[in-house]
Protein backbone atom coordinates (compact mmCIF):
# COMPACT_ATOMS: atom_id res chain seq x y z
CA UNK A 1 0.00 0.00 0.00
CA UNK A 2 0.85 3.35 -0.68
CA UNK A 3 1.43 7.00 1.73
CA UNK A 4 -1.87 6.99 3.31
CA UNK A 5 -3.20 9.96 1.08
CA UNK A 6 -5.83 10.52 -1.28
CA UNK A 7 -7.61 12.92 -2.87
CA UNK A 8 -10.99 12.61 -5.07
CA UNK A 9 -13.85 15.06 -6.08
CA UNK A 10 -17.30 14.52 -8.03
CA UNK A 11 -19.39 17.16 -9.70
CA UNK A 12 -23.16 17.28 -8.77
CA UNK A 13 -25.82 16.49 -11.19
CA UNK A 14 -29.30 17.47 -12.64
CA UNK A 15 -31.56 15.84 -13.90
CA UNK A 16 -32.79 17.59 -17.40
CA UNK A 17 -36.14 15.40 -18.08
CA UNK A 18 -37.47 12.05 -17.06
CA UNK A 19 -37.13 12.02 -12.95
CA UNK A 20 -39.51 9.98 -11.12
CA UNK A 21 -40.65 7.74 -14.75
CA UNK A 22 -37.20 7.03 -14.26
CA UNK A 23 -37.53 5.02 -11.20
CA UNK A 24 -40.27 3.07 -12.71
CA UNK A 25 -38.13 1.67 -16.25
CA UNK A 26 -38.56 4.83 -18.28
CA UNK A 27 -35.86 6.84 -19.39
CA UNK A 28 -34.47 9.86 -18.28
CA UNK A 29 -31.52 12.46 -19.13
CA UNK A 30 -29.17 13.96 -16.66
CA UNK A 31 -26.24 16.42 -16.59
CA UNK A 32 -23.30 16.47 -14.57
CA UNK A 33 -22.34 19.77 -12.69
CA UNK A 34 -18.69 19.64 -13.30
CA UNK A 35 -18.49 23.16 -11.53
CA UNK A 36 -19.85 22.32 -8.32
CA UNK A 37 -18.41 19.32 -6.74
CA UNK A 38 -17.62 17.04 -3.30
CA UNK A 39 -14.59 16.22 -1.98
CA UNK A 40 -12.82 13.56 -0.01
CA UNK A 41 -9.43 13.62 1.06
CA UNK A 42 -7.60 10.84 3.05
CA UNK A 43 -5.16 11.75 5.58
CA UNK A 44 -2.99 9.31 7.94
CA UNK A 45 -5.16 8.98 11.16
CA UNK A 46 -4.33 8.12 14.80
CA UNK A 47 -2.87 4.35 15.08
CA UNK A 48 -5.58 2.11 16.10
CA UNK A 49 -8.42 4.25 15.51
CA UNK A 50 -9.03 2.93 12.58
CA UNK A 51 -11.19 5.05 9.92
CA UNK A 52 -12.18 8.50 10.82
CA UNK A 53 -14.52 10.73 9.03
CA UNK A 54 -14.40 14.48 9.56
CA UNK A 55 -17.78 16.35 7.30
CA UNK A 56 -17.47 19.51 8.73
CA UNK A 57 -20.00 21.22 6.32
CA UNK A 58 -22.64 18.32 8.17
CA UNK A 59 -21.18 19.81 11.49
CA UNK A 60 -20.28 15.15 11.74
CA UNK A 61 -17.40 13.75 12.89
CA UNK A 62 -17.55 10.25 14.05
CA UNK A 63 -15.79 6.93 13.83
CA UNK A 64 -15.93 4.16 11.79
CA UNK A 65 -16.24 1.78 14.79
CA UNK A 66 -18.60 3.43 17.06
CA UNK A 67 -21.12 4.06 13.64
CA UNK A 68 -20.42 1.29 11.59
CA UNK A 69 -24.42 1.11 10.51
CA UNK A 70 -23.59 4.82 9.38
CA UNK A 71 -24.66 5.02 5.62
CA UNK A 72 -20.98 6.30 4.75
CA UNK A 73 -19.00 4.36 7.26
CA UNK A 74 -21.01 0.95 5.59
CA UNK A 75 -19.98 2.11 2.04
CA UNK A 76 -16.21 2.73 3.31
CA UNK A 77 -16.79 -0.75 4.47
CA UNK A 78 -17.67 -1.72 1.31
CA UNK A 79 -15.32 -0.05 -0.42
CA UNK A 80 -12.30 -1.40 1.31
CA UNK A 81 -13.89 -5.38 1.18
CA UNK A 82 -13.72 -4.09 -2.89
CA UNK A 83 -10.23 -2.82 -2.79
CA UNK A 84 -9.44 -6.29 -1.23
CA UNK A 85 -7.88 -4.59 1.65
CA UNK A 86 -6.52 -7.29 4.17
CA UNK A 87 -6.76 -5.12 7.22
CA UNK A 88 -8.25 -1.71 8.30
CA UNK A 89 -6.29 1.15 7.43
CA UNK A 90 -5.91 4.17 10.56
CA UNK A 91 -6.45 7.27 8.39
CA UNK A 92 -8.76 10.06 8.91
CA UNK A 93 -11.23 10.97 5.37
CA UNK A 94 -12.15 14.63 5.59
CA UNK A 95 -15.70 15.38 3.27
CA UNK A 96 -16.58 18.57 2.19
CA UNK A 97 -18.95 19.49 -0.90
CA UNK A 98 -20.17 22.79 -2.82
CA UNK A 99 -22.75 21.18 -3.54
CA UNK A 100 -26.40 21.99 -1.23
CA UNK A 101 -27.58 18.78 0.16
CA UNK A 102 -31.31 17.99 -0.42
CA UNK A 103 -31.70 19.79 -2.99
CA UNK A 104 -31.77 17.75 -6.01
CA UNK A 105 -28.11 18.24 -7.35
CA UNK A 106 -26.77 15.06 -5.89
CA UNK A 107 -24.86 15.70 -3.19
CA UNK A 108 -24.99 12.19 -1.72
CA UNK A 109 -24.16 10.47 -4.26
CA UNK A 110 -21.07 13.07 -4.82
CA UNK A 111 -19.91 12.74 -1.68
CA UNK A 112 -19.97 8.88 -1.60
CA UNK A 113 -18.46 8.66 -5.23
CA UNK A 114 -15.67 11.25 -3.45
CA UNK A 115 -15.30 8.97 -0.95
CA UNK A 116 -15.07 5.44 -2.84
CA UNK A 117 -12.38 7.03 -5.47
CA UNK A 118 -9.98 8.80 -2.57
CA UNK A 119 -10.35 5.52 -1.25
CA UNK A 120 -8.77 3.69 -4.41
CA UNK A 121 -6.26 6.34 -4.82
CA UNK A 122 -4.66 5.23 -1.10
CA UNK A 123 -4.80 1.69 -2.43
CA UNK A 124 -3.35 2.78 -5.45
CA UNK A 125 -6.66 2.03 -7.39
CA UNK A 126 -7.86 2.76 -10.29
CA UNK A 127 -11.68 1.65 -10.32
CA UNK A 128 -13.74 1.84 -13.31
CA UNK A 129 -16.96 4.26 -13.82
CA UNK A 130 -19.17 0.91 -13.40
CA UNK A 131 -17.21 0.20 -10.34
CA UNK A 132 -17.71 3.16 -8.98
CA UNK A 133 -20.88 3.57 -10.17
CA UNK A 134 -21.92 0.25 -8.27
CA UNK A 135 -20.56 0.77 -5.00
CA UNK A 136 -22.46 4.33 -4.80
CA UNK A 137 -25.63 2.57 -5.90
CA UNK A 138 -25.52 0.68 -2.91
CA UNK A 139 -24.71 3.44 -0.49
CA UNK A 140 -27.87 5.06 -2.45
CA UNK A 141 -30.10 2.30 -1.40
CA UNK A 142 -29.41 3.03 2.09
CA UNK A 143 -30.52 6.33 2.24
CA UNK A 144 -33.73 6.06 -0.22
CA UNK A 145 -35.13 2.38 -0.51
CA UNK A 146 -35.86 2.43 -4.56
CA UNK A 147 -33.32 4.94 -6.49
CA UNK A 148 -33.11 4.52 -9.84
CA UNK A 149 -29.34 4.57 -10.53
CA UNK A 150 -29.27 7.46 -12.37
CA UNK A 151 -27.42 9.89 -9.79
CA UNK A 152 -24.65 7.95 -9.33
CA UNK A 153 -24.34 7.17 -12.87
CA UNK A 154 -23.98 10.25 -14.01
CA UNK A 155 -21.65 11.46 -11.26
CA UNK A 156 -19.60 8.39 -11.99
CA UNK A 157 -19.19 9.09 -15.59
CA UNK A 158 -19.07 12.71 -15.43
CA UNK A 159 -21.39 13.15 -18.81
CA UNK A 160 -24.37 14.01 -19.84
CA UNK A 161 -26.29 10.04 -20.19
CA UNK A 162 -29.24 8.62 -21.76
CA UNK A 163 -30.46 6.71 -18.43
CA UNK A 164 -32.80 3.70 -18.52
CA UNK A 165 -33.28 1.08 -15.29
CA UNK A 166 -33.52 -3.10 -16.47
CA UNK A 167 -35.28 -4.98 -14.05
CA UNK A 168 -31.36 -6.38 -14.07
CA UNK A 169 -28.86 -4.63 -14.27
CA UNK A 170 -26.65 -3.30 -16.61
CA UNK A 171 -28.87 -0.76 -17.30
CA UNK A 172 -28.59 1.05 -20.25
CA UNK A 173 -26.51 3.69 -20.30
CA UNK A 174 -25.88 5.68 -23.24
CA UNK A 175 -23.70 9.13 -23.62
CA UNK A 176 -26.21 11.97 -24.91
CA UNK A 177 -25.53 13.27 -28.49
CA UNK A 178 -25.77 17.31 -27.85
CA UNK A 179 -25.58 19.27 -31.76
CA UNK A 180 -25.93 22.65 -29.53
CA UNK A 181 -24.49 24.06 -26.43
CA UNK A 182 -27.32 25.38 -24.41
CA UNK A 183 -27.78 27.74 -20.96
CA UNK A 184 -29.78 26.39 -17.58
CA UNK A 185 -30.36 28.33 -14.92
CA UNK A 186 -30.46 26.41 -11.78
CA UNK A 187 -32.85 28.51 -9.08
CA UNK A 188 -32.89 26.98 -5.52
CA UNK A 189 -36.07 27.24 -3.59
CA UNK A 190 -33.82 26.89 -0.28
CA UNK A 191 -36.45 24.35 1.00
CA UNK A 192 -34.22 21.16 1.71
CA UNK A 193 -36.18 18.37 0.81
CA UNK A 194 -35.07 14.33 1.06
CA UNK A 195 -35.55 12.47 -2.40
CA UNK A 196 -36.63 9.73 -0.66
CA UNK A 197 -39.58 11.29 0.88
CA UNK A 198 -41.60 12.12 -2.81
CA UNK A 199 -40.03 9.07 -4.20
CA UNK A 200 -41.82 7.42 -1.13
CA UNK A 201 -45.28 9.31 -1.56
CA UNK A 202 -44.86 8.53 -5.53
CA UNK A 203 -44.75 4.96 -4.89
CA UNK A 204 -47.48 4.58 -2.25
CA UNK A 205 -50.04 6.69 -5.24
CA UNK A 206 -48.63 3.84 -7.84
CA UNK A 207 -49.50 1.14 -5.62
CA UNK A 208 -52.84 2.77 -5.02
CA UNK A 209 -53.82 3.51 -8.48
CA UNK A 210 -51.11 1.99 -10.72
CA UNK A 211 -53.39 2.72 -14.32
CA UNK A 212 -53.11 6.43 -13.89
CA UNK A 213 -49.44 6.32 -12.85
CA UNK A 214 -47.79 4.48 -15.30
CA UNK A 215 -50.03 6.50 -18.16
CA UNK A 216 -48.38 9.61 -16.77
CA UNK A 217 -44.94 8.00 -16.91
CA UNK A 218 -45.47 6.97 -20.82
CA UNK A 219 -46.15 10.57 -21.16
CA UNK A 220 -42.61 11.28 -19.23
CA UNK A 221 -41.18 8.96 -21.55
CA UNK A 222 -42.77 10.56 -24.89
CA UNK A 223 -41.14 14.17 -22.98
CA UNK A 224 -37.70 12.41 -22.76
CA UNK A 225 -37.41 10.56 -26.51
CA UNK A 226 -38.57 13.97 -27.86
CA UNK A 227 -35.91 15.83 -25.81
CA UNK A 228 -33.01 13.22 -27.08
CA UNK A 229 -34.31 13.88 -30.63
CA UNK A 230 -34.24 17.67 -29.75
CA UNK A 231 -30.54 18.07 -28.69
CA UNK A 232 -29.27 15.66 -31.03
CA UNK A 233 -30.44 17.86 -33.74
CA UNK A 234 -29.34 21.03 -32.24
CA UNK A 235 -32.72 22.13 -32.18
CA UNK A 236 -32.41 24.20 -28.91
CA UNK A 237 -35.56 25.91 -29.67
CA UNK A 238 -37.78 22.89 -29.66
CA UNK A 239 -36.54 21.71 -25.43
CA UNK A 240 -38.55 24.78 -24.14
CA UNK A 241 -41.90 23.28 -24.91
CA UNK A 242 -40.72 19.61 -23.78
CA UNK A 243 -39.08 21.20 -20.06
CA UNK A 244 -43.21 22.81 -19.85
CA UNK A 245 -44.71 20.00 -20.69
CA UNK A 246 -42.17 17.59 -18.03
CA UNK A 247 -43.36 20.03 -15.19
CA UNK A 248 -46.94 19.77 -15.70
CA UNK A 249 -46.64 15.88 -15.76
CA UNK A 250 -44.21 16.76 -12.48
CA UNK A 251 -47.25 18.38 -10.92
CA UNK A 252 -49.40 15.87 -11.94
CA UNK A 253 -47.64 13.23 -10.75
CA UNK A 254 -47.66 15.47 -7.04
CA UNK A 255 -44.09 16.08 -6.56
CA UNK A 256 -43.84 19.86 -7.29
CA UNK A 257 -44.95 22.54 -4.62
CA UNK A 258 -45.81 26.24 -4.31
CA UNK A 259 -42.30 27.41 -4.25
CA UNK A 260 -41.12 25.58 -7.41
CA UNK A 261 -44.52 26.84 -9.06
CA UNK A 262 -43.75 30.03 -8.18
CA UNK A 263 -40.05 30.07 -9.54
CA UNK A 264 -41.11 28.00 -12.47
CA UNK A 265 -43.95 30.72 -13.14
CA UNK A 266 -41.29 33.57 -12.61
CA UNK A 267 -38.74 32.31 -14.99
CA UNK A 268 -41.57 31.69 -17.60
CA UNK A 269 -42.74 35.21 -17.11
CA UNK A 270 -39.42 36.86 -17.76
CA UNK A 271 -38.78 34.48 -20.87
CA UNK A 272 -37.22 31.42 -20.26
CA UNK A 273 -37.89 29.47 -23.41
CA UNK A 274 -38.91 26.34 -20.49
CA UNK A 275 -38.82 25.67 -16.93
CA UNK A 276 -39.42 22.69 -14.66
CA UNK A 277 -38.44 21.10 -11.68
CA UNK A 278 -35.16 18.69 -11.11
CA UNK A 279 -34.75 15.80 -8.78
CA UNK A 280 -37.35 14.27 -6.38
CA UNK A 281 -39.30 17.45 -6.13
CA UNK A 282 -41.30 19.25 -2.97
CA UNK A 283 -38.07 21.53 -3.03
CA UNK A 284 -34.47 21.56 -3.90
CA UNK A 285 -34.15 23.20 -7.37
CA UNK A 286 -35.95 23.52 -10.36
CA UNK A 287 -34.14 24.86 -14.18
CA UNK A 288 -34.54 27.49 -16.31
CA UNK A 289 -33.83 26.94 -19.90
CA UNK A 290 -32.21 30.55 -21.39
CA UNK A 291 -30.40 32.28 -24.14
CA UNK A 292 -28.09 35.51 -24.05
CA UNK A 293 -31.51 37.82 -24.03
CA UNK A 294 -33.11 36.02 -21.32
CA UNK A 295 -30.41 35.08 -18.51
CA UNK A 296 -29.93 38.31 -17.17
CA UNK A 297 -33.98 39.08 -16.95
CA UNK A 298 -34.72 35.24 -15.72
CA UNK A 299 -31.97 35.39 -13.17
CA UNK A 300 -33.27 38.89 -11.40
CA UNK A 301 -37.02 37.33 -11.74
CA UNK A 302 -35.84 33.77 -9.95
CA UNK A 303 -34.17 36.03 -7.36
CA UNK A 304 -37.16 38.73 -7.04
CA UNK A 305 -38.93 35.14 -7.02
CA UNK A 306 -37.73 34.12 -3.68
CA UNK A 307 -34.57 31.83 -5.19
CA UNK A 308 -31.88 31.91 -2.46
CA UNK A 309 -29.07 30.97 -5.06
CA UNK A 310 -28.83 31.00 -8.66
CA UNK A 311 -26.75 28.56 -10.37
CA UNK A 312 -25.82 28.82 -14.42
CA UNK A 313 -24.61 25.69 -16.16
CA UNK A 314 -23.55 26.27 -19.76
CA UNK A 315 -24.51 21.73 -21.64
CA UNK A 316 -21.72 22.19 -24.17
CA UNK A 317 -22.00 20.07 -27.61
CA UNK A 318 -20.62 17.07 -27.95
CA UNK A 319 -18.78 15.12 -30.42
C1 LIG B 1 -33.46 12.00 -8.21
O1 LIG B 1 -32.36 12.74 -8.72
C2 LIG B 1 -34.24 11.41 -9.34
C3 LIG B 1 -35.47 10.60 -8.92
O2 LIG B 1 -36.01 10.09 -10.15
C4 LIG B 1 -35.12 9.46 -8.00
C5 LIG B 1 -34.28 8.37 -8.65
O3 LIG B 1 -34.23 8.29 -9.87
O4 LIG B 1 -33.70 7.57 -7.90
C6 LIG B 1 -36.52 11.46 -8.26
Amino acid sequence: MGPMKGHASAPGKIILCGEHAVVYGRPAIALPLSGIRAHASVTAGAAGLGIRFDAPDLRRRWLLSAAPNDPLSALALTTLRRLEAVEMPDIQITVTSDIPIASGLGSGAAIATAIVRALAAVFGRDLSAAEVSALVYESEQRYHGTPSGIDNTVIAYEQAIWFQRRSEPPHLIEPLSIAAPFTLLIGDTGVRSATRLPVGEVRRRWQNDPARYEALFDQVADVVHQARRALAEGDVAALGPLLIRNQNLLEQIGVSSPELERLVAAARRAGAAGAKLSGGGWGGVMIALVDPETITPVRTALLEAGATQVLETIVSASA
